[in-house]
């Protein structure tokens, strides 16, 4: 039955001229199936130069729609409807614009975890892994960041000399981890480097060794000359963590750190997803084309 699935999927593909991008979490059948898996980052770098005419996008809602933001041209396929960002639903639009108005000195930058129309009211996007250097980089000494109050205070150490006004919205997969399930895990694998997402809470990144995004940790582990890693960030990851690092040993920081969201899609949603043509993700004109200045503003401010 497997195996059928594969098929159909590998022949729809072909005829409609599709590729398959993945976010590092998704389940080990979808990472194996994509064409390209990868941080928040890659994943929109590569949507921004991929030709296909559709992109199937196994993640969650934001990065469909900033993949569409992208390619207007192209089809962009979420094959599960109902897998959002908890995250990004904490930006309430309207209070975002009294902000604005409220604190005009302060440009907003948002992190990708965001609505096309957030995108739309800021200067320029980030992600985890670029969040500090794209700070650095605007010509402002005050923002507005938006929505993940933990990656905002890592901004903030980061680039201490810039004012940065603070949303109150987290990621519940990261900041459910407290800091004595850091130091439970360390006393468990004392030999073991510490390396977690920056949607961790701030006395959660004190502890860790290394700090990184999904695909920074895949980097940072494989020149590690260390051989044990405590990661702390969605258990997804360690699939390709282990994959890339056969001789390494890799343990959840905590089994928990599950984001339901980047579980759902399956074998037989992408599959419906190339037969039926769902569910494409489409921005208006209007809206796309503001959004677009912050994406490609995160794109080629810093490299
Ligand atoms: P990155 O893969 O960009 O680090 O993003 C983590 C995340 O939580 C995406 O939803
Ligand atoms: Fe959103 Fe967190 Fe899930 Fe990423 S892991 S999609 S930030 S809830």
């Amino acid at each position: 039955m497997v195996n059928e699935t594969l098929e159909e999927i590998k022949k729809l593909k072909k005829k409609r001229n599709a590729i398959i991008l993945a976010h590092n979490y998704q389940k080990e059948e979808i990472q194996e199936i994509a064409d390209f898996v990868g941080d928040s980052l890659e994943l929109s770098r590569t949507a921004a130069q991929v030709k296909c005419d559709v992109i199937v996008f196994c993640g969650v809602h934001f990065m469909a729609e900033t993949a569409a933001i992208l390619n207007p041209d192209k089809t962009v396929l979420l094959p599960e409807i109902d897998a959002g960002c908890p995250m990004a639903d904490t930006v309430d639009v309207t209070e975002l614009k009294k902000w604005i108005k409220k604190y005009p000195h302060a440009p907003v930058i948002s992190y990708v975890n965001t609505t096309a129309e957030v995108k739309a009211l800021s200067y320029a996007c980030c992600t985890s892994a670029n969040a500090p250097q794209i700070v650095k980089a605007v010509p402002f000494n005050s923002i507005i960041f938006v929505p993940d109050k933990n990656l905002a205070d890592w901004v903030k150490k980061n680039v201490p000399d810039k004012e940065i006004i603070v949303w109150n919205g987290f990621c519940p997969t990261h900041h459910m981890i407290k800091k004595e399930d850091v130091l439970r895990a360390k006393e468990s694998h004392p030999d073991a480097l510490v390396v977690v997402h920056p949607e961790c809470r701030p006395e959660v990144i004190e502890l860790a060794d290394h700090v990184a995004s999904t695909s920074g940790m895949v980097r940072f582990t494989k020149a590690s000359s260390h051989r044990e890693f405590i990661i702390g960030t969605e258990t997804g990851l360690l699939y390709k963590l282990k994959k890339e690092n056969p001789d390494k040993i890799f343990y959840p920081l905590k089994k928990t750190m599950i984001c339901p969201n980047m579980k759902i899609t399956t074998l037989e949603s992408v599959l419906s997803a190339l037969k039926e043509n769902k569910y494409v993700i489409k921005v208006s004109e209007e809206l796309r084309i503001k959004a677009k200045q912050a994406v490609d503003r995160m794109l080629t401010l810093v490299s």
